[in-house]
C-alpha cells in the first residue's frame, strides 16, 4: 500500500489556541506515520506550527508566496522567507487565488519558477470550473492549464512539482467528485505529462475537494491518486485517523 501524501490546507482559519489543540489530538492518532502529513497552515503561524512538529512524517507548507523575493511589496511574502522559517511546499495557484486575487497562468508560472530555484516543492493546483464541467471540458482545460504552465518542455520543469486535481465545483461545496472518474482522469493526465517531457516516472498527482472523513479512503484506494489537498475536514485532527 502506498504512502499517500496528504495537505491540510487551513486557508483563513485559526489561531494559537486552536493548533495547540489540533496538534494536541494529532499526537493521539497512530497512523501519522503511515502517511507524509503536510501542514498549510495561514503564514503567520507557519513558526508555531514548526515548534509543535512532533513527527519526521509531518512537514509544512506556504498557501501562497509573492512573485518577488524583495522590495517595496507590501504586505507580500517571498520564496526565500518561508523557506526560512522551515516550509518544504508552496501551493501554488489554487482556484481561490486565480479567482479572488486574479491570478493568472502567468502569476502561477512565475511562483512555480521561483519555489524551483528555491529547491523548494511546488502544490499545483488545476481544474475545471462547474461550466466547464456541464460541457465536458474537464480533460480540455486541464491540459491547456499543464501547457500553460509548463510551456518551455523542459524535464526540469516538472521537477519538484505536484499537481493538485481540484475541480472548483468541489471546493468548500460538499459534492466531491466521483473517484473512479478522477482515477480515469489522472491516469490520463500522467499518461499526458509522461510523454510530452519524456521521462520515465509519473508525476505525483493528488485530488482535492469536498474531501472528508468517509470518502478519503475511496480517493486513496485509486491507484494513480497519490495523496489528497484537504481543507475544511482537515482541520480536525480526527480526520487523518480516518485514513
Ligand atoms: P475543501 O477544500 O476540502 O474544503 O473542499 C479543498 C481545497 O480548497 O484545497
Amino acid at each position: 500500500m502506498k504512502k499517500p501524501l496528504i495537505i491540510s490546507n487551513w486557508k483563513l482559519n485559526g489561531n494559537k489556541n486552536i493548533i495547540d489543540n489540533f496538534i494536541k489530538k494529532l499526537k493521539l492518532i497512530n497512523n501519522i506515520k503511515n502517511m507524509s502529513l503536510v501542514i498549510a497552515p495561514p503564514i503567520i503561524y507557519l513558526e508555531h506550527f514548526k515548534n509543535l512538529i512532533f513527527d519526521k512524517n509531518i512537514s509544512l507548507a506556504a498557501q501562497n508566496i509573492d512573485i518577488h523575493n524583495f522590495g517595496a511589496f507590501t504586505g507580500e511574502i517571498s520564496v526565500d522567507m518561508v523557506k526560512d522559517i522551515g516550509a518544504k511546499y508552496v501551493i501554488i495557484g489554487h482556484s481561490e487565488r486565480r479567482i479572488l486575487h486574479k491570478e493568472d497562468n502567468n502569476i502561477i508560472f512565475k511562483k512555480i519558477d521561483l519555489v524551483k530555484k528555491a529547491n523548494l516543492i511546488s502544490i499545483v493546483c488545476i481544474g475545471e470550473n462547474e461550466i466547464e464541467y456541464k460541457n465536458n471540458e474537464t480533460k480540455k482545460t486541464c491540459i491547456n492549464q499543464i501547457n500553460s504552465l509548463f510551456y518551455q518542455n523542459k524535464i526540469e520543469d516538472i521537477k519538484n512539482i505536484i499537481i493538485a486535481y481540484e475541480p472548483i465545483w468541489a471546493i468548500g461545496t460538499g459534492k466531491s467528485a466521483d473517484p473512479e472518474k478522477i482515477q480515469y482522469l489522472i491516469r490520463y493526465i500522467k499518461k499526458y505529462i509522461k510523454n510530452k517531457f519524456n521521462i520515465s516516472e509519473d508525476i505525483l498527482m493528488l485530488y482535492g475537494g469536498s474531501v472528508n472523513e468517509k470518502n478519503a479512503k475511496n480517493f486513496l484506494q485509486q491507484p494513480d491518486i497519490d495523496g489528497l489537498l484537504v481543507g475544511n475536514a482537515s482541520l480536525e485532527a480526527n480526520f487523518f485517523s480516518s485514513i
